[in-house]
């Protein structure tokens, strides 16, 4: 019987253009609107489990500081039900770092949760499909889901899993990041989600709304027109907000700095740039250009009162595994 039993994976950070937001009221954590996202070559977490027969607990170590709690909780759920899966008894030790600083408020949960569903898989023996994979990351935290996966990828209203749509290298864009003072501390996503369900007036609109700005936006791709993509993917934003301020008490992600880099880029936009803005559950702006045009955002969102850094990210690749490995001994 293998007493210890380890594999590392890597999977990458995702932004939506199309935004999930809100659950199916069935348990599960499954969207009630489909989403499309675009993985980042930039962002990643770096995941390792390692079951092993000496520890009494779970245990979890993100950027090497032991962490208990909620987070803790979240980690032994998606643990559990790969040991059920793999009829494995071990208690793991999983260690997550994140190549960007995670007190930056970028969202981490998307390729946090898509590396600990593959390394875990991995180390528990299970040889799953991608998108058995996704499923499992998804059960977490639906973003998760597409994070499995390179390039554009969509996850359907009530899916499981998450499908690619477009490999990383179809299109030749680049999403800008700006990052923003993090300002007070934000309500979590699930949080949020169930807020806006049960008290927005805006969230049947937003039901309505979500699966046609999804087509729309998929149509765009097809044909790689980036005003089509743009318009669909600010529309989305648009309304996701909308929602979230009808909340009650509203939810406010959106900072004073977030406004001002948003009417930056729609004056620059009327000038001629190619650029279209989203942003998600804070006060960051993601700017979908062209990767010609990427330099000119960068340079003009780093000007800007209230930018503290600008990250330029490419189309990424699917999450992987690094490395595996078992040994015997009395388990
Ligand atoms: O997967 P969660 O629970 O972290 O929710 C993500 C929600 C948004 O980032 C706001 C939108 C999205 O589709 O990623």
């Amino acid at each position: 019987m293998l007493s210890q039993r380890c594999a590392t994976a890597i999977a990458h950070s995702n932004i939506a253009l199309i935004k999930y937001w809100g659950k199916q009221p069935r348990p599960g954590n499954f969207p009630a609107v489909p989403s499309l996202s675009l993985t980042l070559d930039g962002l990643f977490t770096r995941t390792k489990v390692e079951f092993d027969a000496s520890l009494d607990e779970d245990e979890l170590w993100l950027d090497e500081k032991q962490v208990t709690g909620a987070q803790l909780d979240r980690v032994k759920r998606l643990l559990d039900s790969v040991r059920e899966s793999a009829s494995l008894e071990l208690r793991a030790r999983v260690g997550s770092a994140n190549n960007f600083p995670t007190a930056s408020g970028l969202a981490s949960s998307a390729s946090g949760f898509a590396a600990l569903a593959l390394a875990a898989t991995h180390a528990a023996g299970l040889n799953w499909p991608t998108h058995a994979v996704s499923a499992l990351a998804r059960a977490s935290s639906a973003s998760a889901a597409r994070s499995l996966f390179g390039g554009w990828v969509a996850l359907d209203k009530d899916a499981n899993a998450a499908e690619p749509v477009f490999p990383e290298n179809a299109w030749d864009v680049a999403l800008v990041i700006a990052v923003t003072d993090k300002g007070p501390k934000a309500i979590g996503s699930t949080e949020g989600m169930n807020r806006c369900s049960q008290t927005s007036s805006v969230y049947p609109t937003w039901l309505e709304q979500g699966p046609l700005l999804f087509n729309q936006a998929r149509r765009a791709l097809e044909q790689w027109d980036l005003p089509a993509l743009g318009q669909a993917m600010e529309a989305s934003t648009w309304l996701m907000h909308a929602t979230m301020l009808a909340a009650q008490p509203a939810l406010v992600y959106l900072a004073p700095a977030t406004l001002e880099i948003i009417k930056t880029v729609r004056e620059q936009r009327s000038a001629g740039l190619p650029a279209y803005f989203t942003t998600d559950a804070g006060p960051h702006v993601k700017v979908l250009t062209l990767a010609s045009h990427a330099k000119q955002v960068c340079d003009l969102l780093r000007g800007l009162r209230g930018v503290n850094e600008v990250i330029v990210c490419r189309p990424g690749p699917d999450a992987r595994i690094e490395s595996t490995t078992a040994q015997g001994g009395p388990a």
